[in-house]
């Protein structure tokens, strides 16, 4: 399938693993170039390393807080000013505490509410203007399954992601004139040290081995099993790509069937 990507320039927020890592990845080996962020500067200059060595891409690296607007700013500068353009920005960030509501605090919400929602907004307003001098973009948030069914103690992401799905719809009808397509992926449990991490706090609060968890959780889904973040990643290229050009304000679930509406 010719995905017409090559040379796209793709940024993808907190990507040094998991599902922002494959999703790199999958752009790289389409032959984008890339941008990449996370925290740690350690583990993203490793992983642009990687990609540069495996799939013979130019790639930029920078560590900062995708909470932080002036970060997010002077990086989205600064691919334009090596690149040229910003034509796809892929939105993501870690996932917010495992809680149920009155395990919850004022200080966690409001920290939720900035890396789970407000990255985007950052991201957003500093690559739509790009896109439209271009007359083409696409911006594609990664939230979750939560967006369309909520998932019990995970009260933060299924509350606060509600509002990215707001936005995306929001940026779609604005900019849709503009040649900027803006959907959103959730994913459902899929294989990653996040999963990892809430196998752990449920295994606690249930009383279950981390391996009935995951087998729990594989059992609710069609497909039964987990999800791979090659998975995900392979929808979001497709999502950017020219095959998928008549798709805006969409949220695609990459779920293996757990969603249990229509
Ligand atoms: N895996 C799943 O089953 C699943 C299901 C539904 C939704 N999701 C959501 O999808 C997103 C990605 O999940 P994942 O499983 O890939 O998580 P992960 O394995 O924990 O990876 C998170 C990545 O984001 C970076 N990061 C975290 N917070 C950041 C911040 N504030 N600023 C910049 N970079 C940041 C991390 O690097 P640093 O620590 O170095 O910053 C890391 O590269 C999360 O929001 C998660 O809740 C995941």
């Amino acid at each position: 399938m010719e995905t017409g990507l090559k040379n796209r320039v793709a940024i993808v927020a907190a990507s040094s693993q998991g599902l922002g890592r494959a999703t790199a990845e999958a752009f790289a080996a389409e032959g984008c170039r890339l941008a990449i962020c996370a925290r740690n500067r350690e583990t993203i200059n490793v992983v642009a390393e990687k990609v540069r060595r495996e799939h013979k891409v130019e790639v930029l690296a920078e560590p900062f807080d995708v909470t932080d607007a002036a970060a997010v700013r002077d990086f989205v500068n600064a691919v334009v000013q090596k690149f040229g353009s910003a034509d796809i920005c892929v939105t993501n960030a870690g996932g917010p505490p495992a809680k149920g509501f009155l395990a919850t605090t004022i200080d966690e919400w409001k920290r939720a509410v900035d890396v789970n929602f407000m990255s985007a907004v950052y991201f957003a307003h500093q690559v739509i203007p790009h896109m439209q001098k271009k007359k083409w973009g696409r911006i594609i948030t990664i939230t979750s399954i939560t967006t369309k069914q909520p998932v019990a103690d995970l009260v933060y992401s299924n509350a606060v992601r509600a509002a990215v799905v707001g936005l995306v719809k929001s940026l779609a009808n604005e900019f849709g004139k503009d040649g900027i397509l803006v959907n959103n992926v959730g994913p459902g449990f899929t294989a990653t040290d996040r999963l990892k991490e809430l196998a752990h706090v449920r295994s606690a609060t249930l009383g279950k081995s981390e391996k009935e968890i995951f087998e729990g959780w594989a059992a609710d889904t069609a497909l039964k099993r987990l999800g791979e973040p090659r998975e995900l990643a392979d929808t979001i290229v497709w999502l950017a790509s020219e095959r998928a050009s008549y798709i805006t304000g969409q949220t695609i679930l990459v779920d293996g069937g757990l969603y249990k509406g229509l």
